[in-house]
């Protein structure tokens, strides 16, 4: 896996003296004294495609073009109704095969983890993509607090539960709610998955998944799940709201992969979000570019079997 330091990052990404301010920036939006911050940035590059520079989509688009169902179906909308959602304070109960089961605040969850920035390539099934700039940590070293036990082969989530205020909850059945999601354990604790609490510099907003959310970057969007409450390490694979909705179209595994297209969609190549209309459509790759670092994890796996 290629981690550039601090002084390896190419000129046109975020400057030490800026990505100072965005940490304290982001201290201060979470409201917290003593986050245990590091001082590195994980960009990680994907492997491909030249993608030596990756330039992050502007926070705007980020912010105002989303998929939040439990408020909208609507990608601008979320943005709006979700202003008020409260997400302070935050528990998140970690449980099923482990040693130590745990019920953390978030600023417990914070206070643990050394918070650092992760620039990932964010793509969706629908066929757009982003470059989003995470401030985050790594979610094995969340779990490993937990002492996993020998029979933990599998990782849900599963979102907060609010229908007074997720409207949604109460009028759609397109999906199951609460939201839920899964990987494997070696997904889940490989040193790409992270939880994410913050992007470009500031805390999450909230139709972005505040106050903590899932980024797996080789794996469409859907699985990135937002406003997690409580993970579960179980010995068999958990059943996921997509995978329920509609099986044929959203597989467990996910992972992005131009081969195996979409009923709906194909997978071949996608609009980066923010390059402008007329911009050409970037060729999507195995696993979105990140395939030296996560190939491994499915050596002897059919992808069109397990999609
Ligand atoms: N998590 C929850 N709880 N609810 C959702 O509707 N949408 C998923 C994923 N996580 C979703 C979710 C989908 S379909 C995508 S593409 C990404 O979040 C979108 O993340 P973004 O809105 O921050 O770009």
């Amino acid at each position: 896996m290629l981690i550039k330091s601090k002084q390896a990052i190419a000129e046109s990404e975020i400057t030490d003296s800026l990505v100072f301010t965005q940490r304290r920036q982001i201290i201060k939006a979470l409201g917290l004294s003593t986050i245990g911050l590091s001082t590195g940035i994980n960009n990680v590059f994907a492997n491909s495609q030249a993608s030596e520079k990756l330039m992050p989509t502007s926070a705007d688009i980020f912010k105002n073009y989303t998929n939040y169902y439990e408020f909208s179906f609507n990608k601008e909308d979320s943005t709006e109704l979700a202003k008020n959602f409260p997400t302070n304070p935050w528990q998140l109960e970690i449980s099923g095969e482990v040693e130590n089961p745990l019920k953390l605040n978030l600023e417990d969850v914070l206070k643990s983890q050394s918070i650092q920035e992760y620039v990932y390539r964010f793509r969706c099934v629908e066929g757009w993509s982003m470059v989003v700039p995470w401030m985050g940590f790594s979610l094995a070293s969340l779990l490993k607090l937990s002492k996993p036990l020998a029979s933990a082969n599998f990782v849900k989530f599963t979102s907060v539960f609010n229908p007074e205020l997720m409207p949604n909850q109460l009028k759609s059945n397109v999906l199951t709610w609460p939201y839920v999601e899964g990987l494997r354990i070696d997904e889940a604790t490989h040193p790409l998955a992270i939880l994410a609490v913050g992007a470009y510099g500031n805390s999450l907003p909230k139709q972005n998944g505040a106050p903590l959310r899932l980024v797996v970057p080789w794996k469409y969007g859907f699985k990135s799940i937002k406003a997690i409450v409580k993970i579960e390490l179980l010995k068999r694979a958990p059943v996921t709201s997509w995978n329920v909705a509609a099986p044929n179209e959203y597989g467990f595994y996910a992972n992005v992969n131009p081969s195996v297209p979409h009923p709906r969609w194909s997978q071949h190549s996608e609009r980066q979000l923010g390059t402008g209309f007329f911009s050409a459509r970037r060729e999507t790759e195995l696993f979105n570019g990140y395939g030296e670092q996560v190939a491994s994890l499915y050596k002897d796996m059919d992808l069109r079997h397990f999609f």
